[in-house]
């Protein structure tokens, strides 16, 4: 099947579409200081795509529309069966349906985890610039510990160890949260990194919990490995989700694996009752939606390389890198050599260009440092950088 990927669909007027995405440049322009926004802003923030989903998912959530009772719900063998079968096939691993538990979102899961295996004041650990956890963690009495990243000065990020083992030597900090692939310097970790990862904070004691909801999603010469398989189950949690694959978010289906016997104890407290919609996309999407997704890798990385040369071209001084996962772009404008107010003033207010800014992923060059998800059709993502180049053109 031909799958499209092309069509422009207004999610900011469509009656059904309740995006946050396209109803955000207010609240996001006012937090950065941009009083005067365009009617005809583009939205390239929030991992979020503007694709429809795959249309055998659609087919599928059809019938259960059509079925018409929407009862409180249970997770059966089939999604179980499901879920396992999508990982052993992909990325070639191997876990019990009985490791999976249920959550509604990956925030959750992850704010879940903090609360049941960490104690107030204790401390969290992240490798930042990183995907923004804070409300995983400090609403909840922990404490937010940064882990900064080596840069090349290029945009291409790697693991201080010594910091990492520093920050897991204090006793009070308890956890890490691995952003895997990472987000947002696209960055999927090797076999060899993930294991001195894993080797630090094991002899510390220090949990790990690897959020890998943008792990489907790669270039073409890259391949993900799972913390788990890497590393093993022990001391090890893993969040794995549709949400991001196939754009379905909003129904909110996180399945974290838990393999570790002495884990899952706590865990057995883990629980919250998924919608019927929500049950039958995971398994629509991990039984039937191979092919989509593999439509998707490659009208992705067709995006990814033709912005990739855009920015070449036309903006010459920003500095990037080509993501090995995930579809963002984290673009550093610092070169230019305009204040952090001029840079956003030409990007969010001028040319109209809704992006995130460093601030939301703790990155320390700030409002220099933007992240452009490209996770819509290409004529849109051509027409926001188009707009950025001409008010950065000299
Ligand atoms: C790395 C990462 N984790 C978690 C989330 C949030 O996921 P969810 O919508 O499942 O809560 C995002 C959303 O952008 C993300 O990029």
């Amino acid at each position: 099947m031909k799958y499209e990927f092309d069509e422009i669909i207004d999610r900011r007027n469509d009656p059904y579409s309740f995006s946050f995405k396209w109803q955000s440049p207010a609240y996001i322009c006012d937090s950065l200081g941009i009083k005067e926004i365009r009617d005809d802003t583009i939205c390239l923030e929030t991992a979020d795509m503007d694709f429809k989903t795959a249309p055998e998912i659609i087919e599928d959530l059809k019938k259960l529309t059509e079925y018409g009772i929407f009862g409180y719900s249970r997770i059966p063998e089939t999604y179980r069966q499901a879920v396992c079968g999508w990982y052993e096939r992909r990325q070639n691993w191997k876990f019990s349906p009985d490791d999976i538990y249920y959550f509604p979102g990956t925030h959750n899961a992850i704010a879940e985890c903090v609360k049941c295996y960490t104690k107030p004041d204790e401390g969290v650990i992240f490798l930042t610039p990183c995907y923004g956890y804070h409300n995983d963690v400090e609403p909840n009495g922990r404490k937010y510990v940064e882990v900064r990243m080596i840069n090349d000065g290029n945009e291409y990020f790697t693991i201080d160890y010594e910091a990492l083992e520093k920050a897991c030597s204090q006793k009070e900090n308890t956890m890490l949260i691995m952003c895997h692939p990472h987000n947002p310097t696209g960055r999927i970790f090797t076999h060899e990194e993930l294991n001195r990862v894993a080797d630090i904070c094991r002899k510390h004691n220090v949990l790990i919990v690897s959020d890998e909801v943008h792990s489907d999603i790669l270039r073409k010469d890259q391949k993900f490995e799972p913390m788990m398989k890497a590393c093993g189950s022990e001391k090890l949690i893993a969040c794995t989700a549709v949400n991001k694959t196939f754009n379905l978010a909003g129904l909110a289906m996180t399945n974290v694996i838990i393999s570790d016997p002495d884990l899952k104890m706590d865990a057995a407290g883990f629980y919250s009752m998924p919608s019927p919609f929500g049950i039958e996309a995971v398994i629509s999407a991990y039984t039937r939606g191979d092919a989509w997704v593999d439509a998707l890798n490659e009208y992705l990385d067709d995006n990814i390389d033709t912005i990739l040369q855009f920015i070449k071209d036309k903006l010459p001084k920003a500095k990037v890198i080509k993501p090995e996962g995930g579809y963002s772009l984290n673009v550093d404008f610092s070169d230019y050599g305009l204040s952090d107010e001029e840079v956003v003033n030409r990007i969010y207010g001028k040319a109209g260009v809704i992006l995130n800014s460093g601030l939301f992923f703790d990155d320390w060059r700030g409002k220099q440092v933007h992240r452009a998800c490209l996770s819509s059709p290409r004529s849109l993502c051509l027409e926001a950088f188009e707009r950025i180049a001409k008010e950065f053109a000299e």
